[in-house]
């Protein structure tokens, strides 16, 4: 059955990297297939994720490539090299092109820690996104998973999860629970269903 080679961008830990790869060894990520992790932060713990995988890893970055138009010409090298056929950013920080996304329209998947529209788009990401869902008073968060396109977190949205905020809720234990609770089984989920789409079509 044919599978979708799958390049996930990365730029820290990694955790939901880890979820995907999880999944993949598990067989419920099965019409997709992780064929390399790229990094745009040198070390970056993810790397050593994908290594314990026995998945290429390149470490590409916008400073070493000196400029957002050679950093993407890298990436796109090295996605084309690996003929990657769906990109899923986990993590990641970098921010791409609208010639970029629209090169790739509807084959890049992004997982944001709130439920969009709410605590989303520029400024907003990591502990940033929990810290302002306490700051507001949500009683309810959580995680979704869209497609990129050249408004920060405003693709199309593919999943959602809710997540309860319970008292006390520092920004790291949301965070703790967010991911647990919702980016690590949406994310999988979303790259199974979008890969059989694009692999079907
Ligand atoms: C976390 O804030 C997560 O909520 C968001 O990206 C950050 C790093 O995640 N999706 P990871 O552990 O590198 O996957």
């Amino acid at each position: 059955m044919k599978q979708t080679k799958i390049a996930v961008l990365v730029s820290g830990g990694g955790t939901n990297l880890q979820a995907l790869l999880d999944a993949q060894a598990a067989g419920t990520l099965h019409r997709g297939r992780i064929v390399l992790v790229i990094s745009d932060r040198p070390g970056a713990f993810a790397l050593k994720r994908a290594e314990k995988s026995g998945v290429p890893g390149l470490e590409i970055s916008k400073k070493a490539c000196g400029g957002q138009a050679a950093f993407e010409q890298k990436l796109t090298e090295a996605l084309e090299d690996h003929g990657a056929d769906l990109i899923i950013l986990a993590g990641f920080l970098s921010i791409l092109s609208a010639d970029f996304t629209r090169a790739w329209d509807h084959r890049i998947l992004n997982i944001h820690p709130s439920l969009i529209p709410s605590f989303c788009g520029a400024g907003f990401y990591g502990l940033k996104v929990h810290e302002a869902a306490l700051a507001r008073g949500v009683k309810v968060t959580g995680a979704t998973v869209h497609y990129v396109n050249e408004i920060p977190d405003g693709g199309e949205i593919i999943a959602q999860k809710a997540v309860e905020i319970l008292p006390g809720d520092t920004p790291e234990i949301l965070q703790r629970r967010v991911m647990e609770q919702a980016e690590w089984i949406l994310l999988p989920q979303a790259a199974e269903t979008v890969s059989a789409l694009l692999a079907d079509r």
